[in-house]
């Protein structure tokens, strides 16, 4: 299915669509299990970076099985969405569009604004005559995200966003309020540090240009990537196997479930995903050091990924129990 609904259903209900990262089959499982256990809607997407790794024909037959997959959980009518993340190109888009993706994200955020808007309607016009919805990028996050790298974020400007969405006709904006791509948020200098932990507490978010976005744009389903928050025992577990990831750093969950009961529909998660993965094999294999099957240590590491996407559905992003 694509956005539509799901997006006005979680706007007038207060709470957001998880959209997980995919890679591997594993992550597939993961989401899939633990949107239905939680009776939850959920967005599986993948980058351009996704696609370079696995190839974009597995991915989305992958995608396929999800959806037979979670009738076989026993979920009778699964709301799932098969969205591009970050495309940068109509080609990449249409590729998708044509493909199966249920919906898309074309990234124009880097180009100039005119060009911003051109090439999102582009796209708009293409994408709508098969239903398949939109998603735009006003505004530059920081941060590191497979290919797309940006050193310096600017926020979203509130000003623009009636032009930009009434020109383009996008279904949902991504903007910019101080999230940040990866597992490095925030430089250290950007942070205060906890005098008892030690660890850095990052900047807040800048609630103030989200609300002004809100009050120019009433109802207009809005998209926060950039969202993980870096957990700090999924952190501390890596290190302590043999990892090492000094001053990682996320977003913080309050402040994101928050953002949740505003416009905010979409939250995106992928480093979070990442470093579950990771913690569990670390400590699976430093632990059983003569082991070497593939199974024995990617399915505590599926575990720990499920553990953590039903942590975000139910705690932060309030999604559970949200199917029609
Ligand atoms: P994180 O790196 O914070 O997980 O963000 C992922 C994202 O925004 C994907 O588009």
């Amino acid at each position: 299915m694509n956005t539509r609904e799901m997006f006005k259903k979680a706007v007038a209900g207060g709470y957001a669509i998880p959209a997980f990262n995919f890679n591997t089959m594993e992550q597939m499982q993961a989401i899939v299990q633990a949107a239905v256990e939680t009776k939850s809607p959920v967005i599986m997407q993948v980058s351009k970076g996704a696609r370079n790794y696995a190839n974009g024909t597995i991915l989305r037959n992958l995608a396929k099985g999800a959806v037979e997959y979670a009738k076989e959980l026993g979920c009778e009518k699964p709301e799932i969405v098969l969205h591009l993340d970050h495309g940068d190109s109509f080609e990449l888009c249409k590729d998708c569009i044509d493909n199966g993706f249920s919906s898309v994200m074309i990234d124009g955020s880097s180009l100039p604004y005119e060009d911003n808007i051109a090439l999102t309607k582009q796209v708009v016009d293409y994408a709508h005559q098969f239903d398949v919805t939109v998603e735009a990028e006003l505004g530059v996050l920081a941060g590191v995200e497979d290919e797309v790298v940006a050193e310096e974020s600017h926020y979203t400007k509130p000003e623009e966003v009636i032009d930009f969405a009434t020109r383009t006709g996008c279904d949902s904006l991504a903007i910019s309020i101080g999230t940040s791509h990866g597992a490095y948020k925030f430089k250290p200098e950007q942070c205060t540090r906890d005098p008892k932990t030690g660890k850095l507490v990052p900047p807040p978010l800048a609630f103030d240009v989200l609300h002004e976005i809100e009050n120019k744009l009433p109802g207009f389903p809005i998209v926060l990537h950039g969202s993980s928050s870096v957990p700090q025992d999924e952190v501390d577990t890596i290190n302590k196997f043999g990892g090492n990831l000094p001053d990682a750093v996320g977003i913080p969950e309050e402040q994101l479930r928050e953002a949740s009961k505003s416009a905010v529909c979409k939250i995106n998660i992928d480093s979070d995903s990442r470093l579950a993965m990771t913690a569990a094999i670390r400590q699976y294999l430093a632990e059983h050091p003569d082991h070497f099957d593939p199974r024995q240590y990617l399915k505590p590491a599926r575990e720990n990924m499920k553990k953590m996407y039903i942590h975000k559905i139910v705690n932060v992003l309030g999604s559970d129990g949200k199917l029609g």
